[in-house]
């Protein structure tokens, strides 16, 4: 794992955002792994503005979400469809039959979970996925628990996970369940990319990183990984005694 530590969210934006503008232009066909929540924001404010300069293209390019909440109308506000629509895919060329994100109202959770794994299987794997990690140590929604998730599945989520999502419900009806690539799906990305800022993360971080691989910190998995950058700022890496 290669660890960097900025200053600020934009300093981290600017240089992962930097890394997936060379992999678009490299190769303008690039199967992108995006997530949401607010970690990856000032990234996607970096390739909109790369878009907006003329400098990349996002037409051939096609993009695969980690996750879903379960039994919300895909285009309520806090959808991760709204999401991805407003912080990226609003602003760039991509086509939007080139956004994939799992269904989290499909009728028969088991075919779109098996759906969703199979496209992803067909690409070979994503080449560049974005993560951020939860307080709880989760990547994706794959929360702590006794084995690592091979595939796409639906997971109820922890009460950590309520309570740091729900301040975006205004009315409080936050839903409790999702579907989310497993860690099996994740690991197939040929490089990956975490993002995490602010002190609440700093043990989920240190865990990750300086933890036993085990899956009471499913992100501590990425040890195991053979290309993971991870972008910190010091209040998320004040835990590590490699930055010390
Ligand atoms: C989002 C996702 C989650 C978030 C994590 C951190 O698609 O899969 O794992 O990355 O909960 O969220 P933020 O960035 O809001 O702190």
């Amino acid at each position: 794992m290669e660890i960097k530590v900025f200053q600020t969210k934009e300093q981290i934006g600017a240089a992962a955002g930097k890394i997936i503008a060379d992999i678009v232009k490299n190769d303008p066909a690039a199967k992108l792994g995006l997530a949401t929540g607010a970690s990856p924001v000032p990234t996607y404010r970096y390739l909109i503005g790369q878009y907006e300069a003329g400098e990349i293209s996002f037409r051939g390019v096609s993009a695969y979400n980690l996750d879903e909440y379960c039994d919300l109308p895909r285009d309520d506000e806090n959808s991760y469809y709204t999401f991805m629509r407003r912080n990226l895919f609003d602003h760039i060329d991509i086509d939007p039959a080139n956004t994939h994100i799992p269904d989290g109202n499909a009728a028969d959770t088991d075919a779109e979970c098996r759906r969703y794994d199979a496209l992803i299987d067909s690409i070979g794997g994503v080449d560049v996925q974005i993560l951020g990690i939860g307080t709880d140590g989760h990547i994706g929604f794959n929360e702590p628990g006794d084995s690592f998730a091979p595939g796409t599945f639906r997971i109820k989520l922890h009460e950590s996970t309520i309570e740091s999502n729900s301040i975006y419900f205004k009315d409080g009806k936050m839903p409790r369940y999702a579907l989310t690539m497993g860690i099996g799906t994740i690991m197939s990305a040929k490089k990956i990319i975490l993002i995490a800022t602010g002190a609440a993360k700093a043990k989920a971080v240190k865990a990750m990183i300086e933890g036993e691989v085990s899956p009471a910190c499913q992100a501590s998995i990425l040890q195991t990984h053979p290309d993971v950058t991870v972008f910190l700022d010091e209040a998320a890496a004040e835990l590590l005694t490699s930055e010390k």
